[in-house]
């Protein structure tokens, strides 16, 4: 039995991850780790049962904490999962997507998969990674296309964009426009995406496993007009949101303060971080995330002599970025052991 074409011609997207053992700075969630209440949630979870199929109590509590209706509200196995629905309820063989690159893996490969053919408009180096606007707007108007995925702020460049220029962006697509905000919770001062939600054509996803590290959990949720939300649901399987994660997820909407705390010292590891690896002659780029791009000679040797000393970065090769490597934040003496293994290599000429 053969598959569907494109099920064949699809490659997995890489991610981030690391083995037991090692200091795991390739994964950009909360560096406080889950908090403590969220962590009594889930061990109290009834497992027994089978959860509400589109969970709907955490989809009530998360409307009432954002101010918007339970019908603009749609919680998925990760924000992944929600991406993945929107590839599906919308796509046919032959539709267009825009993807604002170079940026998370998934995007493509969902809408790949539905037999959407994808154009990555790409940020580059030399321009600070910020993406050009007036060729995304033109893009847009001249591809016509279904999705447009943009990430801000931005995996893995730490670009965060204006409301400004999300909003022309908004108003040049035709279809939807998805604006990712898994790491917004880790930036200073965020501007609030929401009444932008007044506009039909804005998906809005964000994610709980970044803002309060719950990756072996998976919670996510998507903000979008409520036609938008029920095509989406539509196309769900039932269940996908399990009871530990409905548990977790309303003790975390409870738990503002842990994402405060977890932001703040986000910021405190990637200035640390940035100061000192600049010092050794490394080259960070700014970043309003909780994660820090830095150029380096080569990703993989780089990657490879920091495994050696128990540590884990992210080889950005899989961005098309083989000269740099992603460092998420992670509490201060895991920082410093990195700064210390980084001046090592530095000093052996090493990388
Ligand atoms: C930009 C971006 N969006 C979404 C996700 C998926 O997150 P989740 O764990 O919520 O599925 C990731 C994970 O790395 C990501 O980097």
């Amino acid at each position: 039995m053969r598959p569907r074409p494109e099920v064949l011609a699809s490659a997995p997207v890489v991610h981030g991850g690391a083995p037991p053992g090692l200091v795991d700075f390739s994964v950009n969630s909360n560096p406080l780790g889950p908090a403590p209440a969220v962590l009594a949630a889930c061990r109290a979870a009834t497992i027994d049962r089978y959860p509400e199929p589109h969970a709907a109590p955490l989809r009530a509590a998360l409307a009432a904490t954002l101010g918007l209706a339970p019908d603009q509200v749609l919680v998925g196995n990760g924000s992944s999962e929600l991406l993945w629905l929107l590839a599906l309820a919308y796509l046919e063989r032959g539709d267009r997507v825009l993807v604002v690159g170079p940026t998370f893996g998934e995007y493509a490969r969902a809408c790949q998969l539905l037999g959407a053919v994808v154009t990555e408009l790409r940020a580059q180096a030399d321009d600070a990674f910020q993406p050009d606007i007036a060729a995304l707007v033109a893009s847009a108007r001249a591809l016509r296309p279904k999705l447009t995925f943009l990430c801000n702020p931005n995996n893995p460049t730490g670009v965060y964009l204006p409301a400004k220029v999300v909003a022309a962006l908004l108003d040049a697509v035709p279809g939807l426009l998805v604006l990712d905000e898994a790491y917004v919770d880790f930036v200073e001062a965020p501007w609030d995406a929401r009444p932008l939600l007044a506009d039909s054509r804005l998906v809005l996803l964000r994610s709980l496993t970044k803002s309060h590290a719950l990756a072996g959990v998976r919670l996510g949720y998507a903000l979008a007009a409520p036609a938008t939300i029920a095509h989406l649901q539509a196309v769900q399987p039932p269940w996908s949101v399990n009871t530990v994660a409905i548990a977790a997820g309303l003790a975390a909407v409870e738990a503002g303060h842990h994402v405060a705390a977890g932001r703040r010292l986000a910021r405190a590891a990637v200035a640390y971080l940035s100061d000192q690896l600049r010092g050794l002659g490394w080259a960070p780029r700014p970043t309003a995330a909780n994660f820090l791009l830095v150029e380096v000679r080569d990703a993989a040797a780089t990657t490879a002599a920091l495994r050696q000393y128990g540590i884990q970065v992210r080889d950005c090769t899989s961005f098309g970025l083989p000269a740099y490597v992603r460092l998420g934040a992670r509490p201060l003496g895991d920082c410093a052991a990195l700064v210390a293994v980084a001046g090592r290599l530095a000093t052996a000429e090493v990388v």
